[in-house]
């Protein structure tokens, strides 16, 4: 008889996280904490990024995605770095016996364009609370999951929730919104990333006199539920794009090339710079994407929404 010891298999989990989309996006004056108060529809679209737990030394690393662009991956490892070490200090510091934890590697597969408006840092950082509740066998209260998530970041809750959601406050208190359809949209990132706290700026410095209730979102509401794209088409409102557009005025002229080439609306998502373009189904969006994508627009993506929210594959 021969004993041999095994070593102990190493452990892992991995998160998938999707990007979002605002379908309406009403901005108000910013509240004395500077936040600024928002009635906004999301949609989770399927774009993702994977975060991976594994047994480990605690060290953070990111695989980009080959489309990612060379000035944007060079701020990469730096930003999702950032806010994937904050949700596992912060999941850390919330568990009851904090020196029992044992050390975690995380590695984020990233395919959700960075600084995009696609909240893709938040998708990171949802996938990061999923993943680690789940190799440290935490088992956290979805409640207190959200609210660590609204502490991370305004859209940080939304990704862990996904579907299609109304959110208020700054953007962290979320109702689900029944959807009677799947949307199709042709996404096209920009070469180089905007910071959304620059857009809110130039969102105050434009509009002075923004309402303190932000505009409602009950048109886009309204149009999800008809399951009609061109009704959606028509109801889509972001008061942010005029800011970015204004940062980047080539902005505009992507949303009027790609409404010229067919698609039924196009809008700045969230901050920007990221232009989506709503479509009739995948068929139609395929074919856009084809049309728009060349030289001066190398990356132009298909994505379908609503999907899920971070969830273990
Ligand atoms: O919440 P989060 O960290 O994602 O926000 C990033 C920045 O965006 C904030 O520091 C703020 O400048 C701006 N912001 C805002 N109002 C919101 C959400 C974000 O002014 N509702």
């Amino acid at each position: 008889m021969s004993l041999s010891i095994q070593p102990e298999e190493q452990r892992s989990i991995t998160v998938r996280a999707p990007a979002k989309v605002n379908l309406h996006l009403g901005v108000g004056r910013p509240r004395n904490d500077g936040f600024h108060p928002l009635d906004t529809v999301f949609q989770a679209v399927g774009l993702y990024d994977d975060v991976r737990a594994s047994d480990g030394d605690g060290t953070v690393t990111v695989e980009p995605a080959a489309y990612l662009p060379a000035d944007v991956l060079a701020d990469l490892a730096d930003q999702s770095g950032n806010i994937v070490s904050r949700a596992a200090q912060l999941l850390a510091a919330n568990a009851e016996d904090i020196y029992g934890l044992s050390r975690v590697d995380l590695r984020i597969e990233k395919r959700i364009p960075v600084a995009g408006g696609l909240a893709g840092g938040s998708a990171d950082a949802a996938a990061a609370l999923v993943a680690l509740d789940r190799i440290w066998g935490l088992d956290t209260e979805d409640d207190e999951l959200l609210d660590l998530a609204a502490r991370l970041g305004s859209d940080v809750p939304f990704a862990l929730v996904g579907g299609s959601a109304h959110g208020s406050g700054r953007g962290e208190l979320l109702h689900a919104l029944p959807d009677a359809t799947t949307w199709w949209w042709v996404v096209v990132p920009s070469p180089e990333g905007l910071s959304t706290p620059s857009v809110y700026r130039r969102f105050d410095e434009m509009f002075p006199d923004a309402p303190a209730t932000p505009a409602s979102s009950a048109a886009v509401v309204a149009a999800l539920s008809s399951g009609q794209p061109e009704h959606l088409a028509a109801a889509l409102h972001n008061d942010l794009e005029a800011a970015a557009i204004d940062l980047r005025p080539e902005l505009g002229d992507l949303i009027a090339h790609g409404e010229v080439e067919g698609a039924l609306r196009g809008m700045v998502s969230g901050s920007g710079p990221t232009v989506v373009f709503l479509c009739e189904s995948g068929d139609h969006a395929r074919a856009l994407a084809d049309r728009l994508q060349g030289d001066d627009l190398p990356v132009v993506l298909v994505a379908n929404g609503p999907v899920a929210g971070a969830h273990v594959l």
